[in-house]
């Protein structure tokens, strides 16, 4: 029996190239060797975009588009929308005794993200967002999900999810698995201007991009030490040429690096390697039905996934009346 992996996105913005080296690549290539489903997850989209429900909305389809255009096969990888999977919901509520506040309120990535958020949530935060861990250890457990391949700031979270499903199997007895989180090894891709890359910053690198537009993203990139150590890095995990990657290496280190050079070049690398993902995007864009049919099978198989998982916790916590 294969083991089953799953992993999701927020729908807040289009994916771009850090998402790419970070956690898609990777999801390709375990899609084969794992039983896999890519939630979108819209719900937890919410928990800090309930203020916009139209951007999440729009961007669901277009991370949709993004996973489809990598590589993630409909055949082989199971891809759903997370609200229309209700079991998740109420397996976060079953979870939510299990979990207290102060518990949350440490859990690193959430501290971090109330802070970076407080234009939203002022000196206090929602029940919804302080919550959003035991939302995502709902819908790790809900597919007995063995895996969770993932960036380094979600790992307090597949702690909190390995914590709640300790509880629960020794209160009720053993039901849910205890999932391994999986990090990639490449470093993490920094924006144009040395941030976090992120759409809503406006400093990445999308599927969309035309030839034109990542030539001058990548002109404009910053080329102090943060951003000359994001170019190299960029330029290992997209170019195929080792010698000029370490060409640029070695001059990087003796100072003699020309950034008019390397900037070129690693421009040209990139629009190669993402020209078959862009052809790709451009057809599920010209065909927009294709990807709903896909995922509203997608969305039916998860379902019945999370039904079975959903019967098993009822059962043991003597809900399952008739
Ligand atoms: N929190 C993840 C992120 O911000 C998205 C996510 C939601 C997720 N549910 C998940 C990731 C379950 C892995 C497993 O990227």
């Amino acid at each position: 029996m294969k083991k089953n992996i799953l992993t999701g996105d927020r729908p807040t913005g289009q994916l771009h190239i850090g998402h790419y080296c970070g956690a898609l690549k990777n999801r390709v290539a375990l899609q084969d060797e794992y039983n896999t489903y890519v939630m979108i997850a819209d719900v937890q989209a919410l928990t800090d975009n309930f203020n916009d429900p139209e951007k999440v909305r729009k961007n669901v389809f277009e991370v949709a588009k993004d996973n489809l255009a990598v590589g993630i096969d409909p055949q082989k990888t199971t891809i759903f929308i997370q609200s229309m999977v209700p079991e998740i919901a109420e397996l976060t509520i079953f979870f939510s005794n299990l979990v207290t506040i102060n518990r949350l309120k440490r859990n690193p990535t959430v501290k971090d993200e109330i802070k970076q958020k407080h234009a939203l949530f002022k000196d206090d935060v929602t029940f919804g967002f302080l919550g959003y861990p035991v939302s995502q250890a709902a819908d790790i457990t809900a597919f007995q999900a063995d895996l969770v391949p993932v960036g380094e700031d979600q790992l307090p979270m597949i702690e909190q999810t390995r914590e709640i499903v300790r509880k629960f199997n020794s209160i009720y007895g053993e039901t849910l698995k205890e999932p391994r989180a999986k990090v990639g090894d490449v470093p993490r891709v920094l924006g144009m201007d040395g941030r976090k890359m992120s759409k809503s910053l406006d400093n990445s690198i999308t599927f969309t991009d035309s030839d034109e537009e990542i030539r001058n993203k990548i002109k404009g990139a910053l080329t102090n030490e943060v951003g000359a150590k994001n170019l190299l890095s960029l330029l290992e995990q997209f170019s195929d040429e080792q010698k000029m990657v370490e060409k640029f290496n070695q001059e990087f280190k003796e100072g003699t690096i020309k950034y008019s050079e390397l900037k070129p070049f690693l421009a040209q690398a990139i629009i190669e390697k993402l020209k078959p993902i862009q052809e790709k995007r451009a057809y599920y864009d010209q065909n927009p039905k294709i990807v709903e049919e896909i995922l509203i099978e997608g969305t039916k198989k998860a379902r019945m996934i999370a039904k079975e998982t959903l019967a098993k916790v009822k059962e043991k916590m003597f809900i399952n009346y008739f």
